[in-house]
């Protein structure tokens, strides 16, 4: 007989049927009702068991956590809670759980225990949701790219660049330790290492994204990146999974609205398609909320938020003029930063950011053309302003309530002296990266493109607050565990 998942037989209530279902038990009350889950949705099927006809070794085995299979008919529940119901005729034992050893317990354990034991986290209602929800999302990304006609590109792990020039690679090598090879300068001789070169983990796709989107028009990456940035926060991750469109013939005008529809398609997904999942993340924040003081609460429920997004365009303003209502702010007088806003040029810390979306606008913000001092070496130059004491670039960052920074991106320098003269003034070797200025060579144009952290957008959407709770095996300073 066919095993049917739980979240089948709630769609389609075959009522009076033969059934076979599978899954974890995690409840059994009065030695009658199981709470039986497959993972298939957050829901769980009632079993009823007859305890007077069921074999008593069996019937000792259903415990919390042990993976069994039942087979019985659909009747339509007689108790309250559940509208359906299996009436076993069978229950088959797969795997038993000892609860005197098992780590998880029926109650609430803390997210701090949880993460501790990740490899069994999946196990909660809470974690089963996020990754769901973690999948849909995944899921509407390449679906909303594929639909606009984009093209999904692989670019590399490892690599010899270092996209961002901020220096937080992690090096890629096979040389020894012990008695590493050395060049008559002293240096480590990288020509004798696996790849004859020095390699390193990617920190974006970007530079290779561009590559592609000069032939194929418009591209995303989607994949995992690596930051050995020493970031110790509820919003940094070592190890991050990065979407990156990339689209020729595109300014940052065109740019910010293609984040800006996407964010949006993504939500609105979210919201068509994982209802359970998020009513319960819903319900799990209003619990954790109570804990904190009343006006540190959110004003919306999780789900008021994300329609919120839905419902309102998101502020666009320079660096420039943040900076200005930064400066003029509440807090910034009152000495409340912890870094204070002391003139332009200087980049903004999260609790700028957090300021700007959540009291100041109370909306999603799009700052742009930042300092070109603070960003990366391949952004477009812009045109000096009038009212702007310094160079900028066509730069945005996309800030989120909770979150702060979810997307990067910029239009990117497609001037072939500029771009040269900016990397030199960066102290970037154009020798390593002359694979990158042919693009600027031969056949370039204006074009644009983002990041957006995937962890971020996931910690958005299901409400969690720790970046670490929403990636499966969160590696950070001190952690790489499993
Ligand atoms: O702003 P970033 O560094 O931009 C880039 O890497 C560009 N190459 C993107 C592009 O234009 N194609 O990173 C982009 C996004 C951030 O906005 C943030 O959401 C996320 O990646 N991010 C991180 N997420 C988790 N942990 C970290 N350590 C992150 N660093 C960046
Ligand atoms: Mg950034």
């Amino acid at each position: 007989m066919q095993r049917t998942k739980i979240a089948e037989l709630i769609r389609t209530e075959p009522v009076g049927t033969e059934v076979l279902v599978k899954g974890w038990v995690k409840a059994f009350r009065n030695n009658q009702f199981i709470a039986l889950n497959d993972g298939s949705t957050g829901s769980n099927l009632q079993v009823v068991v007859d305890f007077e006809k069921m074999d008593a070794a069996i019937l000792d085995r259903i415990k919390f956590g042990a993976a069994i299979g039942a087979r019985g008919t659909l009747i339509e529940s007689q108790g309250k809670g559940q509208r359906i119901e299996v009436v076993a005729s069978e229950v088959e034992i797969y795997g038993d759980c000892n609860p005197e050893v098992y780590p998880l317990q029926p109650k609430k354990q803390t997210l701090e225990f949880l993460r501790e034991n990740a490899h069994l986290r999946f196990r909660t209602a809470t974690f089963a949701a996020v990754f769901r929800v973690r999948h849909a999302l995944a899921f509407a990304i390449h679906k909303f790219f594929n639909d606009r006609g984009f093209y999904y590109l692989h670019t590399p792990i490892i690599t010899a660049s270092d996209a961002e020039g901020a220096g937080e690679m992690f090096r890629v090598t096979t040389l020894p330790f012990d008695g590493t090879p050395r060049n008559e300068a002293g240096e480590v001789d990288f020509t004798q290492d696996f790849f004859k070169r020095s390699t390193n983990l990617t920190v974006s796709g970007q530079l290779e994204g561009e590559l592609g989107a000069m032939a194929l028009g418009d591209i995303y990456t989607f994949g995992p990146t690596f930051r050995a940035e020493n970031s110790n926060t509820t919003r940094h991750l070592a190890e991050f999974w990065m979407i990156e469109p990339e689209v020729a013939f595109a300014d940052l005008e065109d740019n910010m609205n293609l984040a800006e529809d996407m964010l949006q398609y993504v939500i609105r997904y979210a919201l068509e398609n994982c209802a359970d999942d998020l009513k319960l993340l819903e319900d799990r924040l209003i619990e954790e909320e109570k804990s904190k003081p009343q006006d540190q609460r959110s004003e919306l429920s999780l789900i008021e938020k994300l329609r919120f997004v839905l419902d309102n365009q998101f502020v666009r303003l320079t660096y420039t003029e943040a900076i200005d209502i930064l400066k003029n702010s509440n807090p910034n007088k009152k000495g409340k930063f912890q870094y204070p806003v002391e003139g332009w040029g200087t980049d903004l810390q999260s609790e700028h950011e957090r300021y700007l979306v959540e009291k100041h606008f109370k909306k999603p913000v799009i700052l742009t053309n930042y300092p070109a001092e603070i960003k990366a070496f391949y952004m477009r130059q812009d045109d000096p302003k009038e009212g702007v004491p310094g160079p900028t670039v066509s730069a945005m960052d996309i800030l989120f309530p909770g979150i702060g920074e979810i997307v990067g991106g910029s239009q990117r320098e497609e001037r072939y002296d500029r771009l040269v003269r900016r990397m030199e003034e960066m102290h970037i070797p154009a020798e390593e990266l002359s694979w990158y200025l042919d693009t600027r060579r031969f056949g370039a144009c204006p074009h644009a493109g983002f990041g957006l952290g995937f962890e971020r957008l996931v910690l958005f959407i299901t409400g969690m607050t720790n970046i670490r709770d929403v990636i499966a095996f969160p590696r950070y300073p001190g952690n790489a565990e499993f």
